[in-house]
């Protein structure tokens, strides 16, 4: 594995979700560069050097099989990995802290700390460290004095170049990205560094999309990115309730405001919530940052788009008890997906979770289907494994049940034989959408009860 054919040797610390596609992508784009992803996961290593990777996500393994062994490795052997390299990225997760100050708030940062200092003890000379995990504004202060302080003369840059990637559509977002942000500290060594790393991606991406900043504004720009992309949802989901109560329909609502340009008609699909590793955990750091420097008005205005997130969830179990008599102990309820959103089996912080939490709080039978996510499902609810059940066909989820509730978009949902279905389930037969993916009228005219999000339901009583 000697880097000597490449020009340069780029590393990746962290082989997940962002690792893995980010590293995948710029290693097609550029044969010249020796792209190697660590990570101390063994399995998730071993199933990046697999045919069966450790990520679902469309177009991905083609990526992957253009450029493994090439250019691109993935390995276990981090140290030897970070001697070698001249620019590490580093994209390890950065959970919530759930312990001690800022618990259930702030960025827990430990992976991101172990890394920087293991960076430190093992590099023999200067080298280019960019944070790609999404972290607080700041960070890059700590991390420049933890890398620094080295008694053996080795200068490191530390830049911020942030993900944008949404998952279920990673590797167009990578070839193709509204903007690539590259954050650095404004002195000559900094700019230097900036510049190399603006390199690499005008590979592919046009320099007009590839935005250089201060690294205080890139770290910054990632979580209000993020923040903004929540509160949009939160806010068409807030009316949702509002059109419930007042016979409008959401969906009209959201293409009406859509089509002034000024508002833009992306992210305003009304859900049962948003899901997902980053825009809960993000905006918890974003609103502990505010109360950290004293800002509390902002603080609480941010933290209303996750409490707003949260109601969304709560009031979609409490409108399906209210519909099927107030109560549904005893009764088999099916949910049409697990993955927080389509084309992925991630399952991090779906609003499924808490739906089926609820429903067997209010002692329902679980029945969970879903294309990909059914084993990270298992995982999550793997202290209720008495009281759910699997399966991988919705028709057999469906079997028996009193309700489907619709949680994740699927495509497939759409094109379901759902006369079938209705026939195989008992009376009155429900169906909640969570996403208002299915055709609402058509179910109604074979008999089911329909209850949309933010719409006229249908029904029969
Ligand atoms: P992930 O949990 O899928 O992957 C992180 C990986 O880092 C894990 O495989 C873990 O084993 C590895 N790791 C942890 N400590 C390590 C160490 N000391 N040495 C080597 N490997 C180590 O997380 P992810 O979803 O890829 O997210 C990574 C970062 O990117 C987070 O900060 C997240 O907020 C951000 N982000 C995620 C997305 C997304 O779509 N998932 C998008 C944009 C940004
Ligand atoms: C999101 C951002 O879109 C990415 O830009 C960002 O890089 C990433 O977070 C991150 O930092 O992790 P992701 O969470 O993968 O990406 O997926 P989204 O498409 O943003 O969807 C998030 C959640 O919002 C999903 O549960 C989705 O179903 C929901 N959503 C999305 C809605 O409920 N309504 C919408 O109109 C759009």
């Amino acid at each position: 594995m000697s880097g000597a054919k490449f020009s340069k040797n780029i590393l990746c610390i962290g082989a997940g979700y962002v690792g893995g596609p980010t590293m995948a992508v710029i290693a097609a784009k550029c044969p010249q560069y020796k792209v190697t992803v660590v990570d101390i996961n063994a399995a998730r290593i071993n199933a990046w050097n697999s045919d069966n990777l450790p990520i679902y996500e469309p177009g991905l393994l083609d990526v992957v099989k253009q450029a493994r062994g090439r250019n691109l490795f993935f390995s276990t052997d981090v140290d030897a990995a970070i001697k070698e390299a001249q620019i590490i990225f580093v994209s390890v997760n950065t959970p919530t802290k759930t312990f001690g100050e800022g618990a259930g708030k702030a960025a827990d940062l430990q992976y991101w700390e172990l890394t920087a200092r293991n960076i430190v003890k093992v590099a023999a000379e200067n080298k280019i460290i960019i944070e790609k995990s999404t972290l607080p504004v700041k960070t890059a202060e700590a991390m420049g004095r933890i890398l620094n302080a080295n008694e053996k003369g080795i200068k490191f840059e530390v830049l911020s170049n942030p993900e944008f990637l949404a998952e279920g559509t990673a590797i167009s977002d990578l070839e193709k990205p509204d903007r690539v942000l590259i954050g650095s500290q404004l002195t000559p060594e900094g700019i230097k560094a900036r510049n190399e790393v603006v390199e690499i991606y005008a590979n592919w991406v046009p320099k007009e999309n590839i935005l250089t900043s201060n690294i205080w504004s890139s770290e910054l720009s990632k979580l209000v990115a993020n923040a903004f992309l929540a509160q949009r949802i939160s806010s068409i989901n807030s009316i949702s309730a509002l059109c419930e109560k007042t016979d409008a329909n959401v969906s009209e609502v959201s293409r009406a405001i859509g089509m002034d340009t000024r508002i833009g008609n992306k992210f305003l699909s009304s859900s049962v919530g948003f899901g997902g590793s980053c825009f809960q955990k993000d905006i918890l750091n974003l609103v502990y940052i505010c109360q950290s420097y004293g800002l509390t008005e902002v603080a609480d205005y941010w933290e209303r788009v996750v409490l707003m997130n949260e109601y969304q969830k709560r009031r979609f179990v409490q409108n399906m008890l209210k519909v099927m008599f107030n109560t549904v102990a005893g009764k088999k309820i099916a949910l049409f997906g697990f993955a927080f959103k389509a084309d992925t089996g991630d399952t991090r912080e779906s609003p499924a979770i808490d739906v089926a939490k609820q429903l067997i709080e209010e002692h329902a039978k679980v029945v969970i289907t879903d294309p990909q996510a059914l084993n990270n499902a298992r995982i999550d609810l793997a202290d209720y494994a008495d009281k759910i059940e699997f399966a991988a066909d919705p028709y057999e989820a469906a079997k028996g049940a009193h309700a489907i509730a619709v949680m994740t978009e699927w495509k497939e949902y759409k094109t379901l034989d759902y006369k079938r279905i209705f026939s195989s389930m008992e009376r009155p037969a429900f169906i909640f959408d969570g996403r208002n993916i299915l055709n609402h009228e058509e179910l109604f005219n074979m008999g089911f009860n329909v209850f949309p999000l933010g719409q006229p339901n249908h029904k029969h009583f």
